[in-house]
C-alpha cells in the first residue's frame, strides 16, 4: 500500500508543478495521470478543421449562419476535389513547428465524414477525390512521429433524425422541417453516433485523443448527455481505446466523464479549475477567428501573437491547441504557414522552455512584462521577457535559490548580483530578490528565454 502511494506520488510530482504538488490540490486518478503524461508534457497540438466548408470559405458554421438547407448544402459533395492533398506536408510543417500532436475533424456540424464510414453515403469517399482522406492524415502524422487525436461532432445537420427545432441548426426556421420534427427518431441519430464512434475508435490503430464537440443542454431545445447518450459513448470509447485522452464537451462533467477542460479562442486568466481544483486544460485556438477556411478574413494575430500565446498557456499549466483550416485544394494558406514557421524558428532554441514545463511555483513572482514557466524534472525556471529592459532583469525572492543563469538561445552565462541599487529606493532592505545583468541588445529571438538553474 505504502509502495503504491509513493508510486502515485512519484508519478503526479511528474507531472505536476511545484504549485500543485498537494495531492488534493491535483487530485485525479493515478492512472488518468498516467495517461496524461505524455500529453502534459508536449504541451503543444495542431488543430486541423478541414471538410466541405473549405468550399464555400466563409467560416465551417456557414451552413448554420447562412442557414442552407441540407439539400442545397450537398452541392458541395459534387466539388470537393482537394488535388494539392499532401499530409506528410501538413505533417512535416506541424512537426517543425514543434507540435507533438495533431486533432483533425473526422466529422464536423455539417454531418460531412471526412473518412469512409459505413453509416453513411455523406462521406468523402463519395466526392471526387474519392479516397480516405483522414486514414492518409492519420499515416502521414503517425510517420512524423505526432499522436493522433480526432474531433468529432455530435451535432449533425445532414443526419435525418436530428432535430431541427433549436437555436443553432440551419434549417431552425423552416416550418416543414419543424414539422418532420415529431418523425424523428432520437434511438437512430444515437445508434448513429455510436456506430461512427465505433469505427473511428476501431479502424484507425490507436487514438490519443478524442475531441468530441459539443454539448448545449441548458439553450431551449438543447441537446446534451440525455441526447447524445453520452454514457454509453464514453464507455465504448473508453473500452475500444483505453489510454485516450477525452476531452470535456460531452455534458459528463459532473460524471468525471472527461479528461481535461478546453476553453476555446479564450486565455484563461489562470490555471483552470473544477470544483476548486486544479486541472488539466487546453485551449484551442485560431490564427484568424474562423476555424475553417476562410478567404476574407484578415483578422490574424502576428507570429510574435502566437508564440506568446504558447508560452502563456505553459505559464498557466495549460496546452495549445493552434488551428489550422486548409483550402479546399488542401493547402495550408501561407499566413498559417509564415506563423508555424516562426513558431518553428522560435522552438528551435527555446523550446526547452516549454515541453515539459508547467507553471512556476506558487511564490516565485514574475518579473515585470515576463511570463515564467518551470520545469519540475530538472528544477529549471524559465523567463520569457516579453519586452526587453535596459541592462537589469529583477528577479523577486530568489535570492539564494539560483546556481546559474544563461541566455537559452546561446547559453551566454548570466552574471548575476543582489545589488539593488543605490538609486532603488522602492525596493525593501529586506528584500529576497538578485537582479540578471542583461546584454543591452535584444538576443535576436522572438520572445528571450533567460534559463535559471534552481538550486
Ligand atoms: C466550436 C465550434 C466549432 C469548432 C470548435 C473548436 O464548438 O462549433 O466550429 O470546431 O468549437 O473548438
Amino acid at each position: 500500500m505504502k509502495f503504491l502511494y509513493s508510486l502515485f506520488a512519484t508519478i503526479l510530482t511528474f507531472i505536476t508543478p511545484l504549485s500543485s504538488q498537494n495531492i488534493n490540490e491535483f487530485a485525479i486518478p493515478s492512472e488518468k495521470v498516467e495517461r496524461m503524461q505524455w500529453w502534459s508534457e508536449a504541451r503543444f497540438g495542431m488543430f486541423i478543421h478541414w471538410g466541405l466548408y473549405a468550399l464555400p470559405a466563409r467560416h465551417e458554421w456557414v451552413m448554420s449562419n447562412e442557414q442552407i438547407s441540407k439539400k442545397d448544402y450537398k452541392k458541395y459533395v459534387e466539388f470537393f476535389n482537394p488535388d494539392l492533398y499532401d499530409p506528410s506536408e501538413w505533417a512535416s510543417l506541424a512537426k517543425k513547428a514543434g507540435m507533438k500532436y495533431v486533432v483533425f475533424t473526422a466529422k464536423h456540424h455539417d454531418g460531412f465524414s471526412m473518412y469512409d464510414t459505413d453509416y453513411s453515403d455523406y462521406k468523402v469517399t463519395n466526392a471526387p477525390i474519392g479516397r480516405d482522406l483522414l486514414k492518409e492524415l492519420i499515416e502521414a502524422f503517425r510517420e512524423e512521429g505526432i499522436r493522433i487525436g480526432l474531433y468529432y461532432s455530435l451535432i449533425d445537420w445532414h443526419h435525418p433524425d436530428f432535430l431541427v427545432n433549436e437555436h443553432i441548426h440551419p434549417e431552425r426556421n423552416n416550418q416543414q422541417e419543424i414539422e418532420n420534427d415529431k418523425n424523428r427518431d432520437k434511438k437512430k441519430f444515437q445508434r448513429f453516433l455510436m456506430n461512427q464512434i465505433t469505427e473511428l475508435m476501431t479502424n484507425y490503430g490507436q487514438i490519443d485523443v478524442l475531441f468530441a464537440d459539443f454539448s448545449y443542454p441548458h439553450k431551449k431545445n438543447g441537446k446534451g448527455k440525455s441526447y447524445w447518450d453520452s454514457e454509453a459513448l464514453y464507455k465504448q470509447i473508453r473500452k475500444l481505446q483505453p489510454n485516450i485522452i477525452l476531452n470535456d464537451r460531452m455534458d459528463l462533467e459532473e460524471e468525471g466523464g472527461w479528461d481535461y477542460k478546453s476553453p476555446e479562442q479564450f486565455m484563461p486568466k489562470n490555471w483552470v479549475t473544477f470544483e476548486g481544483r486544479k486541472v488539466p486544460w487546453e485551449t484551442c485556438q485560431t490564427f484568424s477567428g474562423s476555424w475553417g477556411y476562410h478567404r476574407d478574413q484578415y483578422t490574424w494575430k502576428s507570429p510574435k501573437q502566437t508564440i506568446v500565446m504558447l508560452i502563456e498557456t505553459v505559464s498557466k499549466g495549460g496546452n495549445l491547441l493552434l488551428n489550422v483550416g486548409p483550402t479546399a485544394r488542401g493547402i495550408i494558406q501561407d499566413e498559417a504557414v509564415d506563423r508555424l514557421e516562426a513558431t518553428h524558428e522560435w522552438m528551435k532554441y527555446n523550446s526547452r522552455s516549454i515541453y515539459g514545463c508547467t507553471a512556476a511555483p506558487d511564490d516565485i513572482k514574475a518579473p515585470d512584462n515576463c511570463l515564467l514557466t518551470y520545469n519540475p524534472k530538472t528544477n529549471r525556471l524559465y523567463v520569457h521577457v516579453l519586452s526587453w529592459p535596459f541592462k537589469t532583469i529583477y528577479l523577486p525572492n530568489l535570492a539564494g535559490k539560483v546556481k546559474y543563469a544563461q541566455i537559452l538561445k546561446d547559453a551566454s552565462e548570466l552574471k548575476m548580483g543582489t545589488k539593488k541599487g543605490a538609486w532603488m529606493d522602492d525596493v525593501n532592505k529586506n528584500d529576497k530578490g538578485i537582479t540578471l545583468n542583461i546584454p543591452v541588445r535584444k538576443p535576436n529571438t522572438e520572445i528571450p528565454v533567460i534559463e535559471l538553474f534552481l538550486e
